[in-house]
């Protein structure tokens, strides 16, 4: 059984009908690729798994560790063990480091008044696993988030996705705006997370820098998969990386 399968997965914004016909799976274990130019549906499809709306999923099935999961509400969906971390990297730039990865224990707390569940079981990772995980953001705690340059705001955002109990990991474009050297810091912490056993689904443009951590790859044009592989293939399969993603 897949950690995560879509099974023909239609979704739409409205009366745009934007995936047609999805069907793609995340193996425990693994990381994972879904990558595509500009507009192809990859955040789409991250949105349709984590119960966002919009989009709306007409057609097709969801399901996580079994379980059918397409019309639970997104907090349900977290609460299964589905984090995302969306592409703009939402941190609060004028509260610092350490207020940011202490927010999702702060939710909670007022979770019980709201009666909103957010899920912070024992698997998520506690406030020094996470600065164990991420130095630099050790070093920066006290510094405000609005301050950390990109690829320290894309790391405090991956953070606090973690500090809740996290089987599957989506990040939205996390190599987005930022330069060579900062993307490989990134990466190198994405596969740390991965060496622990977290399973990834890494949406990207960057193809190159995606593939280069990827055990497998999945590519989306026009809202359709066009593409199904193990990296190496994408790799050495020239006419798909042209044509979808221009490397
Ligand atoms: N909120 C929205 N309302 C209507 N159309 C949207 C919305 N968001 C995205 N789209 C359209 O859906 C398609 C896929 O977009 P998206 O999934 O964001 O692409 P990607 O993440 O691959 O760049 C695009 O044609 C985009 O214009
Ligand atoms: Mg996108």
């Amino acid at each position: 059984m897949s950690l995560l399968e879509l099974e023909n997965v239609d979704s739409y914004y409205g009366e745009s009908h934007i995936l047609r016909d999805v069907s793609m799976s995340v193996e425990e274990g693994e990381v994972c690729s879904l990558l595509g130019r500009n507009g192809a549906g990859k955040t789409t499809t991250l949105r349709s798994i984590s119960a966002a709306h919009p989009p709306d999923v007409r057609d097709g099935t969801i399901r996580f560790k079994g379980e059918d999961v397409t019309d639970l509400s997104t907090e349900d969906v977290s609460a299964r063990g589905i984090s995302l971390v969306p592409e703009e990297r939402r941190v609060f730039p004028n509260l610092t480091v350490a207020e940011n990865i202490r927010l999702p224990e702060v939710a909670r707390n007022r979770s019980n008044t709201w009666g909103r569940s957010v899920n912070l079981s024992a698997k998520g990772m506690s406030t020094e696993q996470v600065y164990e995980e991420f130095p630099r953001l050790d070093e920066r705690r006290d510094q405000k988030a609005g301050t950390l340059s990109g690829g320290e705001q894309q790391m405090l955002a991956i953070a606090r996705a973690l500090r809740q109990s996290t089987d599957l990991l989506m990040l939205d474009e996390p190599y987005e705006g930022l330069a060579p050297k900062i993307i490989e810091n990134v990466e190198a912490a994405v596969e740390r997370i991965a060496d622990q056993g977290t399973t990834i689904l890494l949406v990207e443009q960057n193809a190159a820098a995606a593939i280069n951590i990827s055990d497998r790859a999945y590519v989306i044009d026009q809202g359709q998969i066009v593409f199904d592989g193990t990296a190496e293939e994408l790799r050495d399969d020239e006419e798909t990386r042209e044509r979808y993603l221009g490397v």
